[in-house]
């Protein structure tokens, strides 16, 4: 086993910026009029530009023409006009497509369609005269509990990088900046202000920094948001190694950085160690920049630099005329249409025997759960979307069903508002659930059972809603809540044609329902098509082809970070800047108070997240990743390697058949890992490495061609501070999903 060490300038060149135009470029085409213009500027001018100006914005250069900056959320949708403490202004034009949120997103496995829907967005935003958009939130999934699991798009960074990378070139195509959040390892919300994350450089490298990497060398991001939390003792707002060393330094960051919204910590930190906006406020960027300046502890460059950076930005999006934003609805048929397609494609199919699709003989349909007509569009605090409407599964179902098919409806289990809504006193009715492991109320599911057992099909709606999965809080485990799971067995033990839908955007334990279902899907919150297109696949109009972008383990317990005890943290008596302080400035209301967590967050489970660790530890899932059935097989053959023996500056192409054998057009999303039998580096047992979706007609069969270049194989050497090549024989597996693999090959890196 030989280790060849790859200098920095190599790794350049291997990842593709020196021989083609680097994306970061287009920040660089104006320096010599930003000269001017910061050499005209007074200081209080500059550090004007360093804080917000409102609650989303920050200043421009008046004076001088140079329009402010207007950001809004992200990442789903661009978010209503707020105003102070986040409040909705009740604007008329403000409405946005609520497009499929994160996970549904990566469901699809398609870097075009996550270019269409960053574009969507992008063209929004303009409509709304927005010049940066606060989004895509690419952070691992660590945690199956993860509150904002469903903004984020998968556990692994090589699936996240390629649609993060789609999502920004489109969104930046569209004249808006894409902010990539949340820099970095924001991947609990528990004690997400004050936690200090300790993670091993390699860790960092090959798992929770790729996507942000690829989304700034690849996709060209214009803005980076630093997250609440700390990595390895310092605030990610002024961590020197994060924003200096490694994005501005190695990876050629030539955009702005703007703290996470409360997330600046201090003036020297944030001047010094790579922050150039702080948002919201000016405690920290505003006058004490110009205090230190004057007293000599910082010098005038520092904030030349940062707005600097900040006008590459301005520059680079050209801002929309005052008179031209807001005149029309940002949500258009055109970007609807995208929304569609992408809840199209992310739904997955997890099992059938056959049921799906509903057949013409089936003239009764009871739809069952209080999710079927739940909207899902706002809610799970800041990225909620205002969208113009919403079809909810139930509306997709009755608009979708033919004439002459009855469908009958039942909630069968109560709402679960959470903890905000008894916090602040909200009317709690009589279907309000208090805890989220009630059981089923006795006359709601009587109710449900006898609409089931009048019914030839069942269509029962379980999973979450924006109160359980949210930002700002991480669930506390992943069951079913409010007694679906009996819900479920009773409705099989009244009529065994039970079909259900999991609506939620993270994992749950879908075990109980499993055992009780004739077919059982995962529907995600899914955009303001969401139903139609659900509609669409129960009724076969179309074929199932989402992948699962995580691993859905039989139990939360045997889920990495759990297994090994890193989370949930222990609970101790400390401050939470997040809980104490910036919660405050949310509602309002200074009493709710989030228990107090131990304040380190170890990742000892290092690489081995998600699959990496079911895979490489023996651990049986119950859904693996990269997993979803079709209404048709898929046959794979004939696997090819272009060579035997592959150097770092190669690409192994690997080629292989793929045939629809159904009778329907159906889409397959083949999947490429790799694994290494003699290493001496530690790996995880499989990692993936290409993927690609196919769409094939009855009977098709087509040649398929994945490359995976050596570069990507390389892993972050400790102890040469460099990206490293191990030389020796590497395996390839072409399947279905990272445990349906179908063909096998190896060769050989040199
Ligand atoms: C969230 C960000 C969001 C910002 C502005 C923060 O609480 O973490 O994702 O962009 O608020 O709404």
């Amino acid at each position: 086993m030989r280790k060849v060490v790859y200098s920095l300038a190599l790794a350049l060149l291997c990842l593709g910026c020196t021989n083609t135009k680097c994306p970061q470029d287009a920040l660089m085409g104006h320096e010599a009029e930003i000269d001017a213009i910061i050499a005209q500027m007074t200081l209080e001018e500059k550090v004007q530009m360093l804080h917000s100006k409102t609650i989303m914005s920050s200043e421009g250069v008046p004076r001088l023409g140079i329009q402010d900056i207007k950001y809004a959320d992200g990442p789903f949708g661009v978010r209503e006009e707020v105003g102070d403490g986040f409040r909705p202004l009740g604007w008329q034009m403000d409405s946005a497509t609520y497009f499929p949120t994160g996970s549904a997103l990566a469901a699809t496995w398609s870097p075009e369609l996550a270019y269409s829907y960053g574009n969507g967005i992008g063209q929004e935003a303009r409509r709304r005269g927005k010049d940066v958009m606060l989004g895509p939130a690419i952070n691992i999934q660590r945690l199956p509990v993860g509150g904002r699991s469903y903004e984020y798009l998968s556990e692994d960074p090589f699936l996240s990088a390629r649609l993060a990378v789609g999502y920004v070139k489109g969104m930046q195509d569209a004249g808006t900046a894409a902010c990539i959040k949340h820099f970095a390892l924001n991947n609990q919300e528990t004690n997400r202000g004050s936690v200090n994350v300790i993670a091993d450089e390699r860790t960092m490298r090959e798992i929770y920094l790729k996507p942000f990497e690829a989304a700034v060398r690849e996709g060209g991001a214009m803005c980076v948001m630093p997250a609440y939390n700390k990595v390895n003792g310092d605030y990610c707002s002024e961590n020197e190694h994060l924003l200096n060393e490694i994005l501005r330094g190695e990876w050629g960051f030539k955009g702005m950085t703007v703290s996470d919204w409360g997330g600046t910590h201090s003036t020297m930190g944030a001047a010094l160690h790579g922050l150039d906006v702080q948002m919201t406020g000016d405690n920290y960027l505003g006058r004490p920049v110009i205090d230190s300046i004057a007293t000599g502890a910082l010098s005038e460059t520092v904030v030349d630099a940062k707005v600097r950076e900040i006008l590459r930005l301005r520059f680079a999006i050209s801002p929309v005329p005052e008179d031209e934003a807001n005149t029309v609805l940002a949500s258009q048929p055109e970007t609807r249409a995208i929304a569609k397609t992408v809840a199209e494609k992310s739904i997955v199919l997890l099992q059938n025997n056959g049921i799906l699709p509903l057949s013409p003989d089936v003239k009764k349909i009871a739809v069952i759960g209080r999710n079927a007509e739940a909207l899902t569009a706002s809610g799970g605090m800041g990225a909620g979307v205002k969208t113009p409407y919403e079809i909810t599964p139930l509306a997709g179902i009755r608009n979708r069903a033919p004439e002459g098919v009855e469908v009958t409806y039942a909630p069968a289990y109560k709402n679960y508002l959470g903890m905000f809504a008894r916090w602040f006193g909200q009317e709690l009715g009589p279907d309000v659930a208090l805890e989220l492991d009630e059981q089923p109320d006795p006359a709601m599911l009587a109710e449900a059972v006898s609409l089931a057992r009048e019914a030839d099909v069942v269509l029962y709606f379980c999973g979450t809603n924006k109160n359980i999965e949210s930002e700002g809080s991480d669930r506390t485990d992943i069951k079913l809540p409010v007694g679906q799971n009996q819900i479920a067995a009773a409705l099989a033990d009244a009529n065994a044609n039970l079909v259900t839908v999991v609506i939620s955007g993270g994992p749950c334990e879908l075990e109980a329902v499993t055992e009780c279902s004739a077919a059982l899907l995962q529907g995600w919150w899914n955009g303001l098509e969401g139903g139609t297109a659900l509609a669409e696949v129960l009724f076969g109009d179309i074929a199932p082809s989402g992948k699962l972008p995580f691993s859905m383990p039989f139990k939360l317990q045997d889920s990495p970070a759990y297994a090994l005890h890193n989370f949930p943290p222990e609970e101790e008596v400390e401050e939470d800047l997040f809980g104490a302080r910036y919660r405050r400035d949310i509602v309002g209301n200074r009493r709710p108070r989030l228990p107090r967590y131990k304040q380190t967050s170890e990742y000892t489970e290092g690489l081995l997240v998600g699959y990496r660790w079911f895979d490489t530890k023996f651990i049986p899932v119950l859904y693996p990743f990269g997993y979803g059935l079709s209404y048709v097989d898929f046959e794979y053959g004939d696997i090819k390697v272009s060579a035997d023996q592959f150097g770092i500056d190669d690409d192994i192409k690997v080629s292989f058949t793929v045939r629809n054998c159904g009778k329907m057009d159906a889409e397959e999303v083949a999947q490429l890992y790799v694994g290494r039998p003699d290493a001496q580096v530690e790996w995880p047992a499989k990692e993936l490495k290409a993927f690609s979706r196919i769409a094939l007609k009855p009977g098709q069969s087509r040649k398929v061609t994945l490359a995976v270049p050596v570069s990507e194989l390389c892993y972050w050497d400790v102890e040469k501070n460099a990206w490293s090549l191990e030389a020796g024989r590497l395996d390839i597996m072409v399947g279905s999903s990272s445990k349906d693999i179908r063909l096998n090959s190896f060769v050989t890196i040199k």
